[in-house]
Order: C-alpha cells, then sequence, then structure tokens
C-alpha cells in the first residue's frame, strides 16, 4: 500500500532565519503577501522586523494582526475579507505569511484556503477535505510546538456549536517553513511546558498511531529524541540555546510525523476539553496522556516501550515491560514538574466537567483520532478516561 507523504517544499532552519524571508519569497515567487499574525507578534517586535525586512527589499505587504488564540470561525471570517480586499490600491495578494505560535499559523491556513477557494471552515472539516493547493504560504513558528508549519491540518472552532472542528488536506500544507528557534528564547514557562507536551504528544501518537508507517516512524523516533531530553531544560532554563534548538527541530519533526500518520486518542479527547472549557491545547493535552497512555499500552507494548527508549527514560537493555513502566512514571513526572493542573486545578467546576462528559465524549469520536489509537475506546471508557484525568488516576 503507498502512502501519501507531505512537506513544505522549502525550509529554512537555525539562528537569524527570519532574516531569509525575502529570498524565500523570492524563490517561491510571492511578490504580494498578507502576513497573519496576532498583537503579541506585534508586541515582542517580530512583526516590525518582519516587515522592515520586506521594505528593505521592496516587497509590498499588508499586515492581518487580529487572529485569536485557538481560532474562530468568526476570527477567521475577518482574516478572509482582509484576504480578498488585497492591497491598498486593490492587487490581489498572491500568498501569506504566518507568523506566531499553533494559532496565528492554523488560522493563516485557513484564511488562506477559504480566501482563495471560498466557502466556510465546515466545508472542510474531516473527512471532507482541502484536496487542491491554494496560495503559496510561509509559515514562521514562534513556540515549538504545534508543528503546524509542517502539517495538513488546521483547527477551527466553530463558535455557534461549540465544536473544535479537525479540517484537513494537501490545501493546509505550508509552502515553506522558517525554524529560527531565537524566536523560542522569550517564551514564558508556561507556554513553553504546553506546547512542548503537545509536541511530545504529536511524537508518541503518531509512533503508535494505525496509520503509522515506516517514514512517519522515523520522523517521530527523531523528534523524541530530541523533546525527551530538552523539554524539562527549556521550562527550567529558557534560554538555552541548545535546548531551545533542539525543541523546534523536535516540534517540527513530530509535526512532520502526525501530519504523514496521525495523532490519535489524546488529541481526539483534548479538542473537546477545549472547545468547553478553553484550556490551552497543549495543556489539555498533558491532563490526558498520562492516562489515555496506561489505557492504550496494552495493545502496542512493544511501540510504547520504544517511545520510552527513544526520549531516554529506558534504555536499549530494558525489556518492554520495564520500558513501559518507566514511561508511564516518566508522564507522571514530567506533568508534576512542568506544574500542569489537573481540570480541577485550572478551575473548571466538577458539576460542569461531569454534565460535559457525554458531548465531549460524542465529539472526540466523532473526530475520528480515537480510531486511528492502538486500543479504540467506545463512549463509556472515554468518559471513564475523562474522570480518570480529572482525578490524575492513571493506575488504569
Ligand atoms: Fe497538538
Amino acid at each position: 500500500m503507498s502512502r501519501n507523504i507531505l512537506l513544505p517544499r522549502l525550509s529554512e532552519i537555525g539562528a537569524g532565519a527570519l532574516d531569509r524571508v525575502p529570498s524565500v519569497l523570492k524563490a517561491l515567487g510571492i511578490e504580494r503577501p498578507l502576513i497573519v499574525t496576532d498583537s503579541m507578534m506585534q508586541t515582542l517586535g517580530y512583526v516590525d522586523r518582519l516587515t522592515s525586512q520586506l521594505e528593505a527589499a521592496g516587497v509590498a505587504h499588508a499586515v492581518f494582526a487580529d487572529t485569536v488564540p485557538e481560532p474562530t470561525e468568526s476570527s477567521i471570517k475577518a482574516g478572509v475579507s482582509c484576504m480578498t480586499a488585497g492591497l491598498d490600491g486593490g492587487a490581489a495578494f498572491d500568498g501569506l505569511i504566518a507568523l506566531g505560535g499553533g494559532s496565528p499559523i492554523d488560522s493563516a491556513k485557513a484564511i488562506g484556503v477559504l480566501g482563495h477557494f471560498g466557502g466556510t471552515s465546515r466545508d472542510y472539516k474531516f473527512p471532507k477535505e482541502a484536496d487542491r493547493i491554494g496560495l503559496p504560504m510561509v509559515a514562521i513558528p514562534t513556540t515549538a510546538g504545534t508543528g503546524s508549519e509542517a502539517t495538513r491540518f488546521t483547527i477551527v472552532t466553530d463558535d455557534t456549536a461549540g465544536e473544535k472542528m479537525l479540517c484537513v488536506g494537501v490545501g493546509f500544507m505550508p509552502t515553506a517553513a522558517i525554524l529560527d528557534y531565537e524566536l523560542t528564547l522569550s517564551v514564558p514557562a508556561r507556554v513553553t511546558a504546553d506546547t512542548g507536551i503537545d509536541a511530545l504528544t504529536h511524537a508518541i501518537e503518531a509512533y503508535v498511531s494505525r496509520k503509522a508507517n515506516p517514514f512517519s516512524d522515523e520522523q517521530a523516533l527523531a523528534a523524541m529524541r530530541l523533546i525527551g531530553p530538552n523539554l524539562r531544560r527549556v521550562y527550567r532554563r529558557p534560554r538555552d540555546r541548545a535546548a531551545r534548538e533542539a525543541m523546534m527541530l523536535g516540534a517540527h519533526l513530530a509535526g512532520v510525523a502526525f501530519s504523514n500518520a496521525s495523532v490519535a486518542l489524546v488529541h481526539g479527547m483534548s479538542r473537546p476539553i477545549g472547545a468547553a472549557f478553553h484550556v490551552p491545547h497543549g495543556m489539555s493535552n498533558a491532563m490526558l496522556l498520562p492516562a489515555v497512555t496506561a489505557y492504550s499500552i496494552e495493545a502496542a507494548p512493544a511501540r510504547y516501550a520504544e517511545c520510552a527508549r527513544a526520549m531516554g527514560v529506558a534504555n536499549p537493555l530494558n525489556t518492554d515491560l520495564a520500558a513501559i513502566n518507566l514511561l508511564r512514571k516518566e508522564l507522571v513526572a514530567l506533568n508534576a514538574e512542568l506544574n500542569v493542573p489537573t481540570p480541577g486545578d485550572f478551575g473548571i467546576a466538577r458539576d460542569d466537567w461531569a454534565a460535559h462528559l457525554d458531548t465531549m465524549a460524542e465529539q472526540a469520536l466523532a473526530s475520528g483520532s480515537p480510531g486511528n489509537n492502538p486500543r479504540v475506546p467506545d463512549a463509556d471508557e472515554i468518559k471513564a478516561i475523562y474522570e480518570r484525568s480529572w482525578f490524575a488516576d492513571v493506575d488504569a
């Protein structure tokens, strides 16, 4: 059976890569880009740094800085209006530059597809697809987490239905990725932890996925080798350049891995928590990862053991049983050291959590992601895992 593998066509990786944007635009033939970003990137001065380079290179451009965390359909509509209006004077944009964390990049993907092909995000909700390539897009992540610069996915929340929609297709794959780890040096500890666990979850889920393949396996293992030893380091020492560089590459490779395999049960269950309670994506993954792993291990023990070895928490001489026990302990210890809250500690009321269990389980199953898990749960099992995650109980 053949596999469909998608990657960005061009990548610029390393310190100072941000300054290479004009040459990347030239290579891609982009002459009038729309920059899609958020107000934080403006405050940090990254937008000015980018636009002054474009001005120096004589590249006409405009900025849309109104993307929101965990993008919503209404925020995407505002971006689409900006894109279809074109430059002052009316010339149409011929490409996009996405600058920021996962949310601005996910927003730019949706804006690019909807602005070019029309429709709403729901028209591209899985299992429907954006199956055509639209305008070229340069993605510049400023966190080491989502790997969105290397994925064929975007997530948009339908603000009316309160649902996080997974949208898939070649239309959402960036054409170029600029990976400049120096942009992550000022990321706060909480965001560093949440995005880092998100990246680790991508690598683990890609590796244990039913859609794993030899190509995605190699990317996933490489990602775990980079993330495993460096996640605590970047949390404790934000300006550790070597650790930040490893995390940036690790998150990217984890993105390549899951985009070409899939995510699984953690992500399937995480999106409904985000939609209902506005828990940041990586944090809700972290809340779920120990309990979901404990539930899933029996269906793929050798694969989880290999994850433990790649992360550096087990060694090649450990048996699979020893390695998976070490992995379970590690995921609990990691959450403790990175101060990941339980849902209750986050501020969710117990009654509210219980009242949402049916809807969250339904949305998790509808996303399709649980079907990629090595052990496929039914709705009752999903609710039981939500409950174990509430109590941070991983003795499944
Ligand atoms: Fe994720």
